[in-house]
C-alpha cells in the first residue's frame, strides 16, 4: 500500500501537535495544583524522561518499521507464530474512547471563546455558577459545540495525512507556540511570577505520596500520546531517513516545555489575583476567566488568546486520536478514507453525547455506576488503565518479541552502541515493572502503601535478571 509521507518538519509538528493538547494546558496545571506543585512536577519530569522517552522511541519504531496501521504493524513485525500480537494493535481503539470526552471538552473551550467576547464572569461565584450551568443544565449548548468539534476533527482526517493532518499542524502549531510565548512574556513581568516559579519548582516533599506518583505516570502517557497507536500510526508515514532518537527527544522536549510554560503562566495569573491553585478540572474554566476579567482590557485579549490556543492544542491532538482507527479500517476493509473517517467519527460523536449527558442533572444518575459517572469512568479507564497497558505491550513487544538485531538495524544511525544498550535496558527492565505496579494499583489490586516496597523488590529482581543477561551476553 502506498502511504503519503510526512516531511521531517511535518512529522515533528504533527507528533508534537498530538502530544501538546488539553493534557498540557488544562490537565497538567490542575493536577500539579492538586498534588502540591514542586515535588509532583519533579516526579512527572523524571517519569517523562525515563519511561516516556523510552516508550516513545519504541512506539515510533513499530510504526516506522511496520509501515502499516497498528494492527498490521504488530502482525508484520512479530516473528512467525506470534501472530496473536496483532491484537495489541487494537489499542488504537483507546483513541476513540478518549475522543468521546475530548471532543466534549473542546466544545467547552469553543463556548469559552464566545464567553470571552460576550461577558467574562465577574466573580468566582458567578464563574462557578456559569460553568456548572453549562455542564449540568445546558445540553443544547454542549451538543452544539460537540457537533462542531466532531465536524472539524473528522473533516481534517478525511483529507488524509498530507493535506489534512500535516497541513493543519503546519498552520496551528506555530500559531500556538507564538500565542503561548506572547502570554508567557507577559506573565514573566508580573510580580507573582516568582511565586509561581517557586510553586512549580521548589519541591515540598511532604506533599508527595504514592498516589501522586501514580498520577504522574498516567499523565506522562496521556500527555505524550503514548500507548494507543497515535504516534505509531503517524510514524508509518515517516520519511525514510530519520533519526528516531532525535525526533523523539524533540517531541518529548516540546511537550514538556509547553506544559511547564503553561503551568508557570497560569499560576502567575492566578497568584497575581489571589486565586487558589488547587481548584481541580475547573481551574481554567472557573478561576482563570475571573482573573482575566479582573485584568480589564488586556485580560480580554489574553483570554481570547488563551482559549483559541487551547482549542488549537485540542484539535491537533484530536485528529491524532481519530487517525489510528481510520487507518485501520482503510487498510483492513478497503473503505474509502471519507467513509472510514465518518464511521469512526460517528462512534465518538454518539458516545460523546452520552458523555456530556452524564454530567447533567437530568441524566447524570442514569449514567452513573460504581460511584463515578460515565464521563469520569472513561477518563479514568483510558488514561489510567488502557494507555499504560498499551505502553506495556509496546515495551514488551519491542523489548522481548522483536529480534534485537532487527531493532538495532532500525536504530542504527540514531544511537551509539552504548546509547542503544541503555535504552534497551530501560525498555526491558525499567519500564515494564513500573507500568505493571502502577496498573495494579489503578485497578485497586494493590494499595498505595505497598507501592514503594513493590518498586524496590521489583527492581531488585529485574536488576538481577538484567545483570544475568549482561554476563551471558558478554560471553558471546
Ligand atoms: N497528548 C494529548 C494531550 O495531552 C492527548 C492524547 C492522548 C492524544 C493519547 C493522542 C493520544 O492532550
Amino acid at each position: 500500500m502506498k502511504i503519503a509521507r510526512f516531511t521531517q518538519l511535518g512529522f515533528i509538528l504533527a507528533a508534537a501537535g498530538s502530544a501538546v493538547g488539553l493534557g498540557n494546558i488544562w490537565k497538567f496545571p490542575y493536577i500539579a495544583g492538586e498534588n502540591g506543585g514542586g515535588a509532583f512536577v519533579l516526579v512527572y519530569l523524571l517519569t517523562v524522561l525515563v519511561i516516556g522517552f523510552t516508550v516513545m522511541i519504541a512506539e515510533m519504531l513499530i510504526g516506522y518499521m511496520g509501515r502499516l496501521d497498528a494492527v498490521g504493524a504488530f502482525e508484520k513485525l512479530a516473528p512467525d507464530n506470534k501472530g496473536k500480537w496483532k491484537f495489541a494493535g487494537f489499542m488504537g481503539f483507546t483513541g476513540l474512547l478518549i475522543l468521546t470526552f475530548y471532543s466534549v471538552v473542546i466544545g467547552w473551550i469553543f463556548h469559552y471563546i464566545v464567553i470571552t467576547v460576550t461577558s467574562l464572569p465577574t466573580s468566582v461565584k458567578e464563574a462557578e455558577a456559569s460553568f456548572g450551568q453549562l455542564l449540568t443544565v445546558d445540553i443544547g449548548t454542549q451538543l452544539f459545540y460537540h457537533t462542531l468539534a466532531f465536524l472539524i476533527i473528522t473533516s481534517i482526517v478525511v483529507r488524509g495525512i498530507k493535506s489534512g493532518i500535516e497541513k493543519m499542524n503546519y498552520i496551528l502549531m506555530p500559531m500556538l507556540i507564538l500565542i503561548l510565548a506572547g502570554m508567557f512574556l507577559y506573565a514573566v513581568n508580573l510580580d507573582a511570577f516568582s511565586k509561581a516559579w517557586e510553586f512549580m519548582f521548589v519541591p515540598d516533599w511532604s506533599k508527595i505520596d504514592s498516589e501522586a506518583m501514580v498520577t504522574a505516570v498516567g499523565h506522562a502517557f496521556f500527555t505524550l500520546s503514548l500507548g494507543m497507536a497515535s504516534i505509531l500510526t503517524y510514524s508509518a508515514s515517516l520519511p525514510k531517513e530519520i533519526n528516531l532518537k532525535k525526533t523523539s527527544l524533540i517531541v518529548v522536549g516540546l511537550d514538556t516545555g509547553i506544559a511547564l510554560v503553561a503551568g508557570l503562566m497560569l499560576f502567575t495569573f492566578l497568584f497575581e489575583y489571589g486565586a487558589e491553585p488547587s481548584k481541580g478540572p475547573g481551574l481554567v474554566f472557573i478561576s482563570l476567566p475571573v482573573v482575566f476579567y479582573e485584568m480589564g482590557g488586556v485580560g480580554t485579549l489574553l483570554s481570547l488568546l488563551f482559549f483559541v490556543g487551547l482549542a488549537f492544542a485540542g484539535l491537533t491532538s484530536a485528529v491524532s486520536l481519530l487517525e489510528p482507527m481510520v487507518q485501520y479500517v482503510i487498510d483492513r476493509f478497503g473503505l474509502s478514507r471519507i467513509r472510514a473517517a465518518f464511521l469512526a467519527g460517528s462512534f465518538f460523536y454518539i458516545i460523546g453525547i452520552f458523555m456530556l449527558l452524564a454530567n447533567t442533572d437530568e441524566f447524570g444518575a442514569a449514567l452513573s455506576f460504581g460511584g463515578k459517572n460515565l464521563f469520569d469512568w472513561i477518563d479514568f479507564l483510558t488514561a489510567s488503565v488502557m494507555l499504560p497497558l498499551g505502553g506495556l505491550l509496546m515495551a514488551l513487544f519491542v523489548g522481548f518479541v522483536m529480534p534485537r538485531t532487527q531493532i538495532r538495524a532500525g536504530l542504527k544511525d540514531a544511537m551509539s552502541e552504548r546509547g542503544f544498550a541503555l535504552w534497551y535496558l530501560s525498555l526491558r527492565y525499567i519500564v515494564p515493572p513500573a507500568l505493571i505496579i502502577v496498573m495494579l494499583n489503578m485497578l485497586g489490586m494493590i494499595s498505595f502503601d505497598l507501592i514503594m516496597p513493590m518498586f524496590i523488590v521489583a527492581y531488585m529482581i529485574t536488576g538481577i535478571i538484567a545483570y544475568g543477561h549482561h554476563i551471558s551476553g558478554a560471553k558471546n
